[in-house]
């Protein structure tokens, strides 16, 4: 660790520099360091000794690139304190692993520690030292297009796999040249949007804040996250950036967040469009007061905070405050010592072999198959194979945020069946585009041609990689285009029709449901994608992925989770269209198409038993569940046991189900396993009607399986 005195350099610093550490810019303004204004430096009339003073720098674009601006930086600054340069690195760098909701998918928090190590490798090779990840917003409506970067639908995995990304991306050691420190995002609720429409308001109790909002952000900051970003919504009334209940009452005073936390982009300035404050003045010192330390590339800080200090509406010890957390980063950053944080010009870890078999392992293991006729795995001997469709041959498969991945680096599917089957004769036909915005039908004749005279189809249909993400809300959620007209089409030639969907949110897919003989949810799975996808197809690898997010069968039913709370008038048989006075739809029912733990395998796992170790437990025992499970056929494979709690009558009403523990296993054919679960009280708590964190004795149940789907249910007491 560095021995700067950060108290002394502190000291000798001016208001001026002391607020220049507070505002980030993005590299084009370092561009234009070089004597003479241009460009958005010029906008700001920021000249030479003003950009000396800025903080960090959120963008650049390689070693040679960042090395130059922090040079520069060094050259001008006379306190000689670097530059923090930040990043969205959120499911790779160059080389692409699928993205995080499809990683949740894959309820491996091991493999996503993996892969964001990847991440981290390759990024800070290239000069990045802080990536703006994990985005653990707990999301519930397929409409909001950032569902892709996020974790699901369940509390429990996006706490798991955002932990798992904090170590895995800073490694214990953020100032290592294999590690970026994290910031999580977007605190909080940011996934509540209205309507799934993005930016929009978030109106939600504190008790389902604190019940399902919540608890990813914590598991994050208590695994040693050192950013915080608030998000962009108006939570309860106010914009996260100025909410004094959420950035100070639970950040700071009751999770005791000592670490740095940054705007989101312009979210200062945005408090005088949301109407909070009159001007950048008065959002300044809101966001001040709720402690944001940096301002992300707006300018209330850079046009107001100097003012407000000295006409001593602020307190010049809020800023000092601000700026030793910052400087403090820099100093774990280890910044001082090597302002480069290590970073090599074209290092050779960008795309490297070891990291393609990461992004190949994370594609595997987070594809879902969803429907299997027995189509599936696809005999390799096969002579005739017609590959079709908008995502069959093509390389845009690496999903949203995608940070220096090309789509030139992916693997087409049609390529990837290729590689592996080079006796069998292959054709394929593009079918139709995937987009909205291009109803044309007249290519699906030459997929259905080829169709007709295959002995299988692959159909590849989805949604293109910039329909999810930010600012990608979609009303229709079904296949864009006339991707349905296809599957009409093929389907009614060839009855072996295999489906690939790539997609960053949940879809509507009834129609495909009812046609296709088998169909694979491959999300946007990176740049070995397609790869992943012909291993999976012809055997070559066994599909273990299950759903983070529940698929509905009509749009009018989001949002629709796994976990909804109990309702008085339950529908009492799923399958009858007559029940009267039900919480139901009379025009689609009320089960999505495919649920939440979903996922199916090529080996046939067997629940044999789950056992309770006791009926009744005290607020200090410990109860053992173990649960076992064969693999009944000949096929090595992997399953996600997961467990799921129901209160069955408590002082507020509790969910139909609660995922509370899972695990995933390998079990060679023929091989019988027993997995042990340990349930404590305190997974019992939950937030009562006053949002008191409670566990209330009383009859439980557990199950072991997923959605209506539970293979054994057993009660136990909590005295
Ligand atoms: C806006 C996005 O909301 C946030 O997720 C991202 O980190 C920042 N822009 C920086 O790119």
């Amino acid at each position: 660790m560095s021995s700067v005195d950060l108290k002394a350099l502190l000291e000798q610093m001016t208001l001026e520099e002391k607020i220049g550490q507070m505002i980030q810019l993005s590299a084009i303004f370092f561009d234009s360091a070089d004597g003479e204004l241009t460009g958005p430096a010029q906008e700001w009339d920021l000249d030479e000794h003003g950009l000396s003073m800025i903080g960090s720098c959120i963008g650049g674009l390689n070693a040679k690139h960042k090395r130059e601006i922090q040079d520069r930086h060094l050259a001008t600054d006379r306190n000689k304190i670097p530059l923090i340069f930040m990043r969205d690195i959120i499911h790779g760098y160059r080389t692409i692993y699928p993205i995080p909701l499809a990683m949740a998918g894959s309820f491996d928090p091991s493999l996503m520690e993996e892969c964001a190590h990847m991440a981290a490798r390759e990024a800070s090779h290239e000069g990045t030292h802080l990536t703006f990840a994990p985005m653990v917003d707990f999301v519930r409506d397929a409409r909001w297009g950032r569902v892709a970067e996020s974790c699901g639908e369940d509390a429990l995995l996006a706490s798991k796999m955002g932990e798992a990304q904090v170590k895995g991306f800073q490694k214990d050691d953020i100032s290592s040249p294999e590690s970026l420190a994290t910031c999580v995002k977007h605190f909080a609720a940011y996934g509540g949007a209205e309507a799934g429409r993005d930016y929009n308001t978030v109106e939600i109790s504190e008790r389902l804040l604190r019940s399902r909002y919540l608890p990813a952000y914590k598991a994050c900051i208590d695994a040693g996250t050192t950013m915080v970003m608030p998000s962009f919504n108006n939570l309860n009334g106010l914009p996260s950036v100025g909410n004094k209940f959420l950035m100070k009452k639970i950040l700071r005073d009751e999770w005791g967040f000592e670490g740095v936390v940054i705007s989101d982009w312009e979210a200062i300035y945005e408090l005088c469009v949301h109407g909070v404050a009159r001007d950048l003045s008065e959002a300044g010192e809101m966001a001040l007061d709720c402690s944001c330390d940096i301002e992300m590339v707006s300018r209330a800080y850079y046009d107001t905070l100097a003012d407000l200090v000295r006409s001593k509406r602020v307190s010049e010890d809020i800023v000092d405050r601000s700026v030793m957390r910052i400087l403090e980063l820099k100093k774990r950053l280890g910044l001082f010592e090597d302002p480069y944080h290590g970073s090599i010009e074209n290092s050779d870890v960008l795309l490297c072999p070891e990291h393609k078999e990461i992004a190949e392992r994370a594609a595997l293991e987070s594809a879902v198959l969803l429907r299997n006729n027995g189509i599936l795995p696809l005999n390799k001997n096969i002579k005739r194979l017609a590959v079709v469709g908008p995502f069959a041959n093509s390389q845009a498969i690496k999903g949203t945020w995608a940070a220096m991945g090309e789509n030139k680096d992916c693997i087409s599917v049609l390529d990837g069946l290729k590689a592996l089957l080079p006796h069998t004769e292959i054709k394929w036909a593009l079918g139709c585009e995937a987009s909205i915005d291009d109803p044309s039908k007249d290519k699906i004749a030459q997929a259905v041609e080829i169709c007709e005279n295959a002995d299988a189809v692959i159909l590849c249909v989805g949604e293109p990689q910039g329909y999810s993400g930010e600012a990608q809300s979609r009303v229709d959620i079904s296949l864009p285009g006339v991707q349905d007209e296809l599957i009409d089409a093929v389907t009614s030639v060839n009855s072996n029709t295999v489906a690939l969907v790539f997609n960053g949110r949940p879809l509507t897919l009834v129609n495909l449901e009812k046609k296709a003989a088998a169909i694979l949810e491959m999300w946007h799975p990176g740049t070995q994608g397609g790869l992943a996808a012909a291993k999976l197809i012809l055997g070559m690898a066994n599909p273990c992925g299950k759903l983070p997010m529940t698929f509905p069968k009509h749009v009018g039913q989001c949002p629709i989770y796994y976990d909804r709370t109990r309702t008085g008038r339950p529908k009492k048989n799923s399958d009858d269209k007559h029940e009267i006075c039900v919480s139901d739809y009379l025009d689609c029912g009320d089960l999505p198409l495919f649920f939440f733990g979903e996922g199916l395998s090529y080996s046939n796992f067997v629940y044999e038993s789950m056992v309770l170790d006791k009926n009744e437990i005290t607020k200090d025992d410990t109860l053992k569940v173990s649960v076992t499970i064969r693999n009944d056929s000949d096929t090595n494979g992997k399953e996600v046991v997961q467990l799921y709690l129901c209160d069955l009558v408590a002082s507020a009403v509790r969910p139909v189900q609660e995922l509370i523990a899972f695990e995933k296993i390998s079990l060679a054919a023929g091989e019988r396993k027993t997995l042990d679960f340990f349930i404590r009280e305190d997974m019992l708590r939950f937030y009562d009607s006053e949002c008191r964190y409670i566990s209330e004795p009383g009859d439980f149940t557990l199950s072991v399986g997923y959605a209506d789907h539970m293979r054994f249910t057993q009660k136990f007491t909590l005295i």
